[in-house]
């Protein structure tokens, strides 16, 4: 299980729990009822005792404001649900989430990281390309606003755990 990290003062990573529902529904996923993110988030869970997946929280003040996970096919590791709260966006969390995931995905032995993005989202394609994300392919799909989701991804150093961290401005 990933272990609960401290980032920077103001925030903690740590691994999502069933009790982070209702905060979860409030700040990241205002349109959907918090019996589904409860719902959703019960069955990640039991994917991630699995080990098939993990599923982070970025807590601040006692309260999940943001939530990525990571789902693992084979050597592929994938990056999904990556949200932060409106409020505390640009301070790094995302980076932070994508950071102890790939951490994660070292741990299990991935060899590549992958991320979808809507191909004509430009800031948060920007955001992964300066993470070291670079585009891989894309598919048409039938659950996004423009029909497609551009595939990125990230090769995973082999260095061991602790050594895929991300820095603004580039990855290691
Ligand atoms: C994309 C997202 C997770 C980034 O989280 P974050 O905590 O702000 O990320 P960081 O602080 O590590 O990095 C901020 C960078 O993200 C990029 N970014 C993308 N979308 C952004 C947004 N809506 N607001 C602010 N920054 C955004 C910017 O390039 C920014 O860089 P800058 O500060 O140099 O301008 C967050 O904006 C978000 O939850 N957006 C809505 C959901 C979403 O689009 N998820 C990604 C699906 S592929």
């Amino acid at each position: 299980m990933v272990p609960r990290v401290p980032r920077e003062p103001g925030y903690i990573i740590r691994p999502a729990t069933l009790a982070d529902a209702p905060a979860l529904q409030r700040h990241c996923f205002p349109t959907q009822s918090v019996e589904d993110v409860a719902n959703y988030l019960g069955w990640c869970l039991r994917q991630a005792e699995k080990g098939r997946l993990a599923r982070l929280v970025a807590e601040v003040g006692g309260e999940a404001i943001a939530n990525a996970q990571l789902t693992l096919h084979g050597e592929v590791a994938e990056i999904g649900s990556l949200v932060v709260a409106e409020g505390h966006r640009r301070r790094g969390i995302g980076t932070a989430l994508i950071a102890a995931l790939a951490d994660f995905a070292c741990e299990r032995g991935a060899q590549v990281l992958e991320i979808g993005v809507r191909p004509d989202d430009g800031r948060v394609r920007a955001l992964y390309t300066r993470l070291g994300f670079v585009p891989h392919r894309q598919v048409e799909v039938n659950f996004v606003p423009g029909g497609r989701v551009l595939y990125l991804r990230r090769t995973i150093s082999t260095e061991g755990a602790g050594s895929t961290h991300f820095t603004r401005g580039g990855a290691s």
